[in-house]
This record gives C-alpha cells, sequence and structure tokens, in this order.
C-alpha cells in the first residue's frame, strides 16, 4: 500500500484537527485513539515530514509532540520543527517530546540514574488548564511512567503542576505561550485520568469542540466517493471480514450499483461464513456480488503442500488470479475499492533505522497486486479499527460481521499443519463451529480477540464405550490482545474447557483428543503456521 503524497490532505476542512508528531514511541498510536474517542481528529505524521508549508496547509488547532526511544543528550537526536514552536499554536510534549521541548525552549535535560518504568505516582502542586477537573493540587495521582531521561531545568515561563520521585517536572506548564509538558504517557489506560487530561489539552486549550463524530465522516466520505468516481465502475473484494464490508456498504450508499463486489470463496471460510456474506451483502444490502466457489481449484493446487509459506504463497497466487478472472468477466473496472485503514497508512518512525525480521508472510488474501492499474477508492484510510466497527454499526450492518474475531486471509489452511484437504477442512470446521458456539453461550466472544481450533497431524488412542479409537487430535486456542502483535492466552475455567472437550468428541467423529494452547505471544505466534 502507498500512502498518499501528504496524507495531511486527507481530511475535510469541516473538522478541527490536531497533529501528533511522532518521535517513534511504541504507542504514538494510542495518542491517536484516545483523541478521535473524544471527538477530534487527527493526524500522526513523522517529526522529521512537518515543514513549516505543510503544517500550515493542514492547519491544526495544537499540536502533540509524542514520547520516542532517543535521549535527547544525544547530539543526533530528533527535533521538532522550530516553527511548532513558533506558530502560536498550544503545545503538548509527552515524554521524549517534553524533553525536545524544553531542550529547545532554552531548558535543559539529563540523564539520570533513577529511571522510572511502568506504574508512577506524582503530586498534585499547581492548577493548570491541562489538569483542571480532572487533578486537584494536593493530590497524589497514578500515572505511567517509561524513561531514563529527565528535564533537570525549566525553560522561561514554564512552571511546575507535578512531580513525581524520579521527575520533579513531571507535568509542567506555560499558560501564557499555551505550551505543556508532560513526562508520563496519558495515552496508556495505566494513566487512569490521562484521556481527561488530553481532553483538557484539546477542548480547554485548544478550544475545540470534538466535531469529529461517525455520522459526520459517514455523509462527507459518500460524497467524497461519488466526487472521485463520477460514473465510473468499482469493483471490491468481499472478504467476509469487517473493513471490506464496511468499505462495501459506504460506497454502495453512494454509487448503488456502480459497485460489484467479489467474494473469492477458497473452501477454507469457517463454517456457514460464505452463506452468511451472501445473505448479507446481496439479499440485505441489495449489492451485486459475485460469489464464486474455487473451493475445488484452491484445494486441487494445494494438494501436497506442506509448508505454510508455500501455502500462503498458493492461496496468495490463485486469489488474485480467481480475482482478475471475475473481473474481467465483468467487462473491467475504472477503481479498486479496498479496506485499507489508518494504522496502514501511518508513515512510521523506525527507532532502528533496520528492517525487522519476516516471521510470516502474512500474505492478506483481501489485498490485491500494485500491477493492477486501478485507481483505489478507499473510504476507510482515515479510521482506526474501532472507528471502522462504530461506522459498521452506523450502516446497520450485522454485530456478526462489525464485531467478528480477525480471521487469517488463508483461512483454515493454517490452522491444519501438513497437508490440507477438504474432508479435513470439513472436519475442523465442525471442531471450530462447537468451540465458538460455547464461547458466545458462555457470554465470552467479545473478551477474546481470536478463538479457534486447530487440526493436529497427530493420532491418538482413545477408549469410548467398550471399544478402542485411534483418531485425531486437536488443539484449541484463544487469546487476548489489543492488535495482533502481542497476545495472552485466555484464562477459560476448567468447567468450560470440560464441556467444550465433551462436546467435541462426542459429536465429531474422527476426533478423540482435545488440549488447550497455553502459549502467549511472544514466543508463539497466534497462529500455528
Ligand atoms: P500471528 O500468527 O503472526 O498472527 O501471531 C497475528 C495476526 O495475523 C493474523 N494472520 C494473518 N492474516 N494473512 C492474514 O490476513 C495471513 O497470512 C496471516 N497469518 C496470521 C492472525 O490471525 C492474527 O490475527
Amino acid at each position: 500500500m502507498t500512502p498518499p503524497p501528504d496524507s495531511g490532505s486527507g481530511a475535510d476542512a469541516r473538522h478541527e484537527r490536531i497533529l501528533i508528531l511522532d518521535f517513534g514511541s511504541q504507542v504514538t498510536q494510542l495518542i491517536a485513539r484516545r483523541l478521535r474517542e473524544s471527538g477530534v481528529y487527527c493526524e500522526i505524521w513523522p517529526f522529521n515530514a512537518a515543514p513549516e508549508a505543510r503544517i500550515r496547509a493542514f492547519d491544526p488547532k495544537g499540536i502533540i509532540l509524542s514520547g520516542g526511544p532517543a535521549s535527547v543528550t544525544e547530539g543526533e537526536s530528533p527535533r521538532a520543527p522550530d516553527y511548532v514552536f513558533a506558530a502560536g499554536l498550544p503545545v503538548l510534549g509527552i515524554c521524549y517530546g517534553q524533553q525536545t521541548m524544553c531542550a529547545q525552549l532554552g531548558g535543559q535535560v539529563e540523564g539520570s540514574d533513577h529511571r522510572e518504568f511502568g506504574r508512577a505516582f506524582v503530586d498534585v502542586t499547581g492548577d493548570s488548564l491541562l489538569t483542571r477537573d480532572v487533578w486537584h493540587k494536593g493530590a497524589r495521582e497514578q500515572v505511567w511512567m517509561s524513561h531514563g531521561d529527565r528535564v533537570t531545568r525549566l525553560p522561561d515561563g514554564f512552571r511546575v503542576v507535578a512531580t513525581s520521585e524520579g521527575a520533579p517536572f513531571a507535568a509542567i506548564a506555560d499558560d501564557a505561550r499555551r505550551f505543556y509538558g508532560v513526562q508520563f504517557h496519558p495515552e496508556v489506560v495505566h494513566t487512569p485520568h490521562g484521556a481527561q487530561l488530553l481532553r483538557n489539552f484539546t477542548h480547554l486549550v485548544c478550544g475545540m469542540r470534538g466535531d469529529w463524530t461517525m455520522g459526520a465522516f459517514r455523509a462527507e466520505m459518500i460524497e467524497k466517493i461519488r466526487a472521485q468516481v463520477g460514473k465510473g465502475r468499482v469493483v471490491c473484494g468481499l472478504s467476509g471480514g469487517v473493513d471490506s464490508s464496511v468499505a462495501a456498504v459506504l460506497i454502495h450508499e453512494a454509487i448503488g450499483d456502480q459497485l460489484t463486489c467479489i467474494y473469492v470463496d477458497h473452501g477454507l471460510m469457517r463454517a456457514g461464513e460464505s452463506e452468511q456474506v451472501v445473505a448479507t451483502f446481496r439479499d440485505r444490502f441489495n449489492i451485486r456480488l459475485v460469489h464464486r466457489d474455487a473451493s475445488d481449484l484452491f484445494l486441487g493446487q494445494l494438494s501436497g503442500v506442506t509448508d505454510p509459506e508455500v501455502k500462503r504463497k498458493t492461496i496468495g497466487r490463485l486469489f488474485i488470479e480467481v480475482f482478475e478472472e471475475e473481473q474481467n468477466r465483468l467487462g473491467g473496472a475504472d477503481f479498486l475499492a479496498q479496506g485499507t485503514l489508518y494504522p496502514d497508512v501511518i508513515e512510521s518512525v523506525s527507532a532502528t533505522g533496520g528492517p525487522s525480521v519476516t516471521i510470516k508472510s502474512h500474505h492478506n488474501v483481501g489485498g490485491l497486486p500494485e500491477g493492477m492499474r486501478m485507481q483505489l477508492v478507499e473510504p476507510l484510510r482515515e479510521l482506526f479499527k474501532d472507528e471502522v466497527r462504530a461506522l459498521g454499526r452506523e450502516l446497520g450492518i450485522p454485530e456478526a460481521i462489525v464485531g467478528r474475531h480477525p480471521f487469517p486471509g488463508p483461512g483454515l489452511a493454517i490452522r491444519i499443519p501438513g497437508e490440507v484437504t477438504r474432508e479435513k477442512a470439513d472436519l475442523l470446521r465442525k471442531v471450530d463451529t462447537i468451540f465458538l458456539e460455547e464461547i458466545r453461550s458462555a457470554g465470552l466472544y467479545d473478551a477474546i480477540w481470536q478463538a479457534f481450533a486447530v487440526l493436529l497431524p497427530v493420532r491418538t488412542v482413545g477408549v469410548m464405550g467398550d471399544g478402542r479409537t485411534y483418531d485425531q487430535a486437536c488443539a484449541l486456542r484463544a487469546v487476548t490482545s489489543t492488535d495482533g502483535m502481542t497476545a495472552d492466552v485466555y484464562p477459560f475455567d476448567m468447567a468450560f474447557l470440560s464441556r467444550v472437550s465433551n462436546r467435541i468428541v462426542n459429536e465429531v467423529r474422527g476426533i478423540n483428543r482435545v488440549t488447550y494452547d497455553i502459549t502467549s505471544k511472544p514466543p508463539g505466534t497466534i497462529e500455528w503456521e
């Protein structure tokens, strides 16, 4: 996915906005999420991609400087563009952002022996617009810190609002210039009042209204899609997942039958999902939908393939072939719609400068090759996942789709270690269905990031009634996560696991043993392949 030349041009002029300059913190995206939750449109730019002209054109109401891994005390460390402090706009520096702000405005930052990582407490020693009605003078408040360096002398004009043991200047304010700094991270949930402090910055300090709502976004985006597409024809690859579904319904609302969706069914979906896609999009939303059952082709080409990466590549290649075939059958199209999200678009600041190791190629079956020469329609590229869900609900897409767990593009193929066959996929679907039914009826679905079954290439001995069995084993996996990058095992109680195990062994002929995968990520990955 290629980012646009200037992602700052995406927002509609009617929305007030905040600019977040990223210094490479792991949690910069959370700043944007917290702001958007309080109705504030914002964008994240790398600190070194924000020349004065670009900032002026973006016309923010305020600027936030993120944290980052560098040390202000090192010569080549990143700095905010000078214009940030000359623009007459409110500025909030967070962690590294506070340190560079102080260093750039004439204060001092030093390395410290007293490093603070994790939960810490600050004493509130003063009042400020940033803390108004949230923190009161004299109170002790919990925050989340992660720093080695600290500010040791404030620039002229600043005063202290809160202090901690490791950071005498844990929160600082220069009310005249509307510059604020915090050493802690208000954007993470471990700073319990952090979201309110950020809201004070946007609403009180910057005077913003909070005009970013899904209803407004929907109406504006429909106009934009109409303006972009004109009388052109659009194709959209549906995967049954949240992003492509929301993109399709939104585009359909804008241009009706100029949109055709193509659903390439590789035969490796969960039980009932293909039928649900057809019922939802064709029957309920009246969207033109090509449903191509290509399971014979996919399963045929997967025959004999056992290597996980070869499985992914085979499926990815066939997906593109089939998609192109169907598109040609339609007589071509002018535009390709994609459910690209904002996290895919944010230009990243690399802390190390080096590429990271590829653990899995993560071929996304919804993704199409660059070589497909069509213009892209990407109505979700300003949104985070939770905003896409909110928009989906706004559009009336059923909860079963909007709230659905992530599902990998290659589908069940990477949950069947060894060769994939139709029989194995059918067997796995039965196990998977029981597991998910039980999770839903226990009311646990929304507390879990992903839950699924894996068909193990192992036969084990069992006893049923008076007889010996020699059947396959399966594994169950359920994890919590916020972004799929790290994950924890979901701690089911034993009664639940026993119930699921009993049902699987009794109801699925061919399975006689059930295990629960208790590996976190890292060191495991979420999928088995
Ligand atoms: P892992 O297994 O790497 O998975 O911990 C992290 C997240 O990515 C999903 N996943 C994939 N998604 N194509 C996809 O579209 C893939 O090849 C693929 N492999 C893993 C996985 O389900 C989890 O949400």
